[in-house]
């Protein structure tokens, strides 16, 4: 997606071939910083403190972790140690899992010498990977906006609502909740996007608003308790949603406070759909709410916001001193409430049997 005019990925390998530069997610919408990665704690680092996020992004720059911690060493217990460092960064996404199964069982059988090159062309493949197939959730999505936007006569925009971050910055480029809105803009189906601020980072606010004001995209801001309102009075056409982890049976997790717009969907018969790729289903999961592990992140992360003040960006507390903080950092929604799920191999239900239908390579 374009920047000021330039192209850009949110992750890609530098010129010099040797280290990695990703846009510094912790520095949006304010400031525009590339940073550069050249060890595997730095990679470790920046998906920890979340330079990098979304479930796709995490995978490529674990993918990418391999390449760089393998110049230090390249045997076979530098391998698992690699593998351990990069699963212990976040517990949710199972993207970073995939991603580090699919390095291993590309570089286990090599000798440690073509590791390093091999490591190289499997990140980058699963880089571009990535592009095509979140460019195809954009392509079956745009239709799902096609069709409302007919269905209203052609003449209003398509109002969808989202939630997090699940744009071009959460994957290598594109997004899965955002890819059918910018397919739908670029083909001129008229959209406009609520956009939930996410608390407590913020995603919504920081991220997908300056997504949508790079594209050009007309969307407005809400805090994370409008979305019930807006849809008992007719203002949302469509939720879309990403998600970190899928479970076989449709049960979908995603940031914390999709299960209650989803539950508000529910109730006033507004569709509820859940873009994703295939690497974010987890298909040894049954029931997402009691299997998937949810990350519990830091209290400040709710005892503090962060913005911008005099031209500095800045931290300010907002309860009392004395006041603890829980930060569950996401929820599970059950397959039930979910309308559909929008994947790179087309539309299909939130059920086991659907998703099969559709990756009958799992069955
Ligand atoms: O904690 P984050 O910012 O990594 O959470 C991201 C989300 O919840 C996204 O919606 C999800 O990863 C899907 S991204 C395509």
């Amino acid at each position: 997606m374009k920047v000021n005019g330039v192209s850009y990925r949110s992750i890609w390998l530098a010129e010099d071939g040797r280290r990695v530069e990703i846009i510094d997610q912790t520095r949006l919408p304010h400031e525009f910083v590339v940073a550069e990665l050249s060890t595997l704690a730095q990679t470790s680092d920046a998906i920890r403190h979340m330079l990098v996020r979304g479930a796709p992004l995490i995978g490529a720059t674990a993918a990418y972790g391999f390449y760089l911690g393998l110049h230090d060493r390249a045997d076979d217990q530098a391998l698992e140690q690699i593998a351990g460092t990069l699963r212990a960064c976040r517990p949710t996404a199972v993207n970073l899992r995939w991603a580090v199964q699919r390095m291993m069982a590309v570089l286990t059988p090599l000798p440690p010498s073509e590791r390093i090159g091999a490591a190289r062309a499997e990140a980058n493949a699963i880089c571009e990977e990535d592009v095509a197939t979140n460019k195809s959730i954009g392509n079956h999505g745009a239709g799902l906006l096609r069709e409302i936007w007919e269905g209203k006569g052609g003449r209003e925009p398509v109002n969808i609502l989202t939630h997090c971050n699940a744009g071009w910055l959460a994957t290598v480029d594109w997004g899965t909740a955002l890819a059918p809105v910018f397919r739908a803009h670029l083909d001129g189906i008229p959209v406009h996007v609520w956009v939930d601020e996410t608390r407590p980072r913020n995603q919504g606010a920081h991220l997908t608003a300056w997504e949508l004001v790079s594209a050009g995209i007309d969307h407005h801001l809400i805090v994370d308790n409008s979305g019930g309102h807006l849809m008992q009075h007719g203002q949302v056409d469509i939720c879309i949603v990403g998600t970190d982890r899928t479970a076989a049976s449709g049960d979908v997790c995603n940031k914390i406070g999709t299960y209650l717009k989803a539950l508000a969907a529910f109730d006033n018969q507004v569709p509820f759909y859940v873009a994703l790729p295939g690497s974010t289903i987890d298909w040894s999961i049954r029931d997402g709410l009691g299997e998937i592990p949810i990350e519990e992140r830091s209290q400040n992360e709710v005892l503090y916001v962060q913005g911008l003040h005099e031209g500095r960006v800045e931290q300010v507390r907002i309860a009392p001193a004395g006041t603890a903080a829980a930060n569950p950092a996401f929820d599970v929604t059950p397959a039930r409430l979910v309308t559909g799920l929008i994947t790179e191999r087309g539309i299909c239900g939130a059920n086991r049997d659907s998703l099969l239908a559709l990756y009958p390579e799992q069955a």
